[in-house]
């Protein structure tokens, strides 16, 4: 039977195919090291994984309403409150089954076929499928590493048209870890003044892993005319090692989050009762956990660098934050090698997962193929291990 047509107008997401492909390896029995993965490989925290234990041993197993129990709403308004500076209450809040989820439904909420979606690229790899899904049409602000992948007030100004509904930022970002600092999103803000009509989507998923002692901002903390339309889309995925719970959320006009909610309530209904309880307890609990986390990641951040650095031909943009680099590895492009030469990103991750079995993500599929993602989420052992392996792999190509 022939699917509708909307489906041939997305594809599947470029980060499980590469999972897909290393587990294909792995069940041949090969020692596959992927630097693909893109989540925290921390356990979810024992006091989190206690409570949902306890709503189930409650009976809390049960539908809740839509849009996520107040218990949840409260410490979502608390956690805008004390990390973001802003207050807001329950109606402005939509609980869904992970960010990606949140966004999907605001997506659906606010675009109409025809409209345009303002998207910085490199891109998360789901927003452009998403957008397309709801109707509306990806436009994308080329980004340069020179700017450290960021998007400047005259890319954004060329990009907006009359039918621009929204912009996304997505700060720090997956796949380049570029943060926007204050005046960077002051100098995007001076010329979203003009346009009133633009929705602004801050997809703050990352938004607690940022180094260095970067200060955290967004363009809702900027002003009151600013957070009037700034749609604030976060959850406890990747600050807690809960990327499995699948909680995320929405906060920002209440009109719209109840369109959102609306439409939760066709669809999926209430995200997991018992990981709603889990969400509680990350959110307002010991937040040592996060610290932690964030700390080995920094470490772990700058051992990555200094091995890209040592190898002759790669350059690399300094992540402010997440936990991803995506280094330009363009230089490598038209090498030959076996019999087979090196055309593109997808090219080189298919040669760096055959040949040494390591997984990367392609960077076309974030829309610069110049550049390849390495998620530095995974052990030291096996990042000393995999960049064994990368060094190796580069080394044995040959130029055209
Ligand atoms: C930029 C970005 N936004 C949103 C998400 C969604 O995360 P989740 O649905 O697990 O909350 C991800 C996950 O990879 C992401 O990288």
């Amino acid at each position: 039977m022939k699917p509708a047509q909307r489906v041939s107008q997305i594809q599947p997401s470029a980060t499980f195919a590469i999972s897909a492909k290393a587990k294909a390896l792995r069940q041949q029995g090969k020692h596959v090291i992927s630097f693909g993965v893109g989540e925290p490989d921390f356990r979810t925290p024992h006091h989190v994984n206690q409570m949902a234990v306890q709503a189930i041993r409650r009976g809390q197993t049960r539908y809740t309403v839509v849009g996520g129990i107040d218990e949840l709403k409260d410490a979502v308004l608390l956690e805008i409150e004390t990390g973001y500076g802003l207050e807001f209450s329950r109606e402005n809040v939509l609980v869904s089954c992970g960010g990606k989820h949140a966004l999907f439904n605001l997506f659906l909420a606010l675009l109409d076929p025809g409209d345009e979606v303002i998207i910085p690229s490199p891109y998360w790899v789901s927003y452009p499928d998403m957008v397309r899904l709801a109707g509306a049409t990806p436009v994308f602000v080329p980004c340069s590493e020179s700017t450290g992948f960021k998007m400047e007030p005259a890319g954004l100004q060329r990009a907006i048209s009359p039918k621009t509904r929204m912009l996304i930022i997505n700060s720090p970002s997956n796949p380049t870890g570029a943060h926007y600092r204050r005046h960077e999103l002051e100098a995007l803000a001076e010329v979203l003044r003009a346009h009133d009509g633009i929705a602004l989507v801050s997809d703050d998923i990352y938004y607690r892993i940022l180094f260095d002692g970067e200060e955290w901002v967004n363009f809702a903390m900027l002003g009151e005319d600013l957070r009037e339309r700034t749609f604030i889309v976060n959850g406890v995925s990747k600050t807690y090692a809960m990327t499995g719970w699948r909680i995320g959320y929405l906060v920002g006009d209440a009109e719209v989050v109840k369109a959102a909610n609306k439409i939760q309530g066709q669809s999926t209904s209430n995200p997991c009762s018992m990981a709603q309880w889990a969400a509680v307890a990350a959110l307002r609990g010991d937040q040592g956990c996060v610290t932690h986390m964030v700390s080995v990641f920094e470490e772990r951040r700058h051992y990555v660098l200094q091995r890209l650095n040592d190898i002759p031909g790669v350059t690399c943009a300094v992540p402010a934050g997440a936990f991803y680099v995506f280094p330009n590895v363009s230089a490598f492009y038209g090498s030959r090698v076996g019999g087979r030469t090196i055309d593109g990103s997808a090219g080189l991750a298919d040669y760096l997962l055959e040949t040494v079995h390591l997984a990367v993500v392609p960077g076309n599929a974030f829309g610069e193929d110049r550049c390849i993602r390495l998620s530095y989420a995974l052990s030291m052992q096996d990042l000393e291990e995999g960049f064994d392996r990368l060094a190796s792999a580069l080394k044995a190509l040959q130029p055209a």
